[in-house]
């Protein structure tokens, strides 16, 4: 971190008698650049000084939160006086995301989500089952052509086209063939902006990337005003995908605030359902090439239960083994690494002062690799998720799609399609890494391995 972090509980005064304590945390103000370059270093190192709520200052003071009980206050007890507004995730996604579900508040966000919520309860989302399953499929038959010529695959690339066409087909009801490609391009440019954003960027590149963001953007809006106004044309009776309830459930806005509400959610769903859900399936496999004893146990869960039959949501629960290593790699590797709220009155957390306005961050990575919930952190053990040791844990220990009401409408989605994916991808193809290829987390939008992966593929039998 450059700097010393000396501790420095400081204690303000409010008025006469009154003293208001702000959370430890170093003296004077924190270099941005050496935080961006590492910030779960940065985040690790704050916890291990000054503990279960700290502070810093960079531009402003941000307290970090890092014990399950306050984490349930920030995002479920005393929730309304958390907002996403004024965050720098809300400046970062409002330009791509408008106000959809992911960066709205209040009323609106509430509306939203009451309409959003049906389609995505467990009993509706494992309708898509064979859409995941035949999605994989298709991927796997272009590798299994590539392994052939023996050149090694870019792992994380691949998971995110698979994990965006899904997204795409669950919500649209259809495939996007023929501009799929444009599609994720356009997509691509919009991940790798967001990921790098800095609103005090100006140079040359920084422009040039923002008239990318542009491009990307306006051809993304073109695609959804097309495929929004084809399904209404269309009718959306009798269609079970997602874009049919959101315009079933926002039928009676259908004028351009409604449309452009539409566009927002649908934007958000792409977006939002995709990278997250492909950087888990990335870290999962990762983790199962480093553990091959723990892939050995998968694979014969798999051979078990499946066969030769293709995986089904009816089966996942005779499949404990697989959804424990996607939630152990949830655990070590959250996609989603850091949340964030603004709050809008004064509030106390544990012994700690919160004025009005302030930043407050809750990280599931820390929270995730902290020894007081987690025995040996570093370690990769799915079984830290059977029943009963998953009970003796508390609440909020374990955040990978957040808590409270803002909690991740896409998560049974999310999990279904990573048990489904991992469970397809496994019983064909064995994955080997490339040797000497460096993985990393990098902490950007989302948790990912700064170099991406490298995989040679090989099928089952060959
Ligand atoms: C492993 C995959 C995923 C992870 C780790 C994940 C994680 C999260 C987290 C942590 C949040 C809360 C953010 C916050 O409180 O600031 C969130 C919200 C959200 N996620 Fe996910 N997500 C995943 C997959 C998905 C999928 C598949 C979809 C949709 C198809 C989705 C849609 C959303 C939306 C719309 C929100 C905003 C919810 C609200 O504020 O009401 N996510 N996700």
């Amino acid at each position: 971190m450059g700097e010393s972090l000396v501790d420095r509980s400081v204690a303000a005064t409010d008025g006469p008698g009154q003293r208001l304590r702000i959370p430890p945390g170093p003296a004077g103000a924190v270099d941005l650049m050496t935080v961006r370059r590492d910030p779960l270093a940065f985040l690790t190192r704050m916890r291990a000084e000054y503990g279960d709520v700290s502070s810093h200052v960079i531009d402003e003071r941000v307290y970090l939160v890092n014990r399950p009980d306050l984490a349930h206050r920030v995002l479920a007890a005393n929730r309304r006086n958390y907002v996403k507004a004024g965050t720098p995730d809300d400046q970062m996604l409002t330009p791509l995301l408008g106000r959809g579900l992911l960066t709205s508040d209040g009323e609106v966000w509430k509306r939203q989500r009451r309409i959003s919520q049906p389609p995505f309860a467990p009993e509706r989302v494992i309708g898509f089952d064979g859409l995941i399953t035949t999605a994989t499929d298709e991927l796997l038959a272009g590798w299994t052509a590539a392994a052939a010529g023996d050149q090694p695959l870019r792992l994380d690339h691949q998971l995110s086209g698979l994990t965006l066409a899904i997204v795409a087909r669950a919500i649209f009801g259809s495939d996007l063939t023929g501009i799929n490609e444009r599609f994720g391009e356009a997509v691509d440019v919009l991940n790798r902006f967001m990921g790098h954003y800095d609103p005090m960027e100006d140079s040359a590149s920084g422009q040039e990337a923002r008239a990318s963001f542009g491009k990307a953007v306006g051809f993304l809006n073109g695609l959804v005003g097309l495929l929004v106004q084809a399904r209404r044309l269309e009718g959306t009776e009798g269609r079970d995908d997602l874009l049919s309830r959101l315009i079933e459930g926002m039928a009676d806005d259908a004028g351009p605030a409604g449309q452009r509400d539409l566009r927002d959610q649908v934007v958000t769903m792409l977006m939002a359902g995709h990278e997250t859900t492909a950087k888990a399936l990335t870290w999962t496999l990762v983790l199962l090439d480093r553990h091959p004893e723990w892939a050995r146990r998968l694979d014969d869960e798999l051979t078990t239960v499946l066969g030769d039959r293709v995986a089904a949501a009816g089966d996942l629960a005779q499949l404990p083994l697989c959804r424990r290593v996607i939630q152990e790699s949830l655990r070590l590797y959250p996609p989603v690494w850091l949340l964030s709220r603004r709050s809008v009155r004064d509030d106390e957390l544990g012994e700690f002062h919160v004025p009005a306005g302030t930043l407050v961050c809750v990280s599931p990575y820390i929270l995730h690799r902290d020894e007081r919930f987690w025995d040996d952190p570093a370690r990769f053990d799915p079984d830290r998720f059977t029943d009963r040791r998953s009970a003796a844990r508390p609440d909020y220990a374990y955040l990978p799609f957040s808590g409270g009401p803002r909690q991740c409408i896409g998560r049974h989605f999310a999990m279904l399609e990573a048990q489904l994916v991992l469970a397809t991808i496994r019983r064909h193809v064995r994955l080997a890494l490339v040797e000497g290829h460096p993985i990393e987390p990098e902490a950007l939008v989302t948790l990912r391995p700064r170099e991406g992966v490298l995989a040679t593929v090989a099928t089952r039998d060959g």
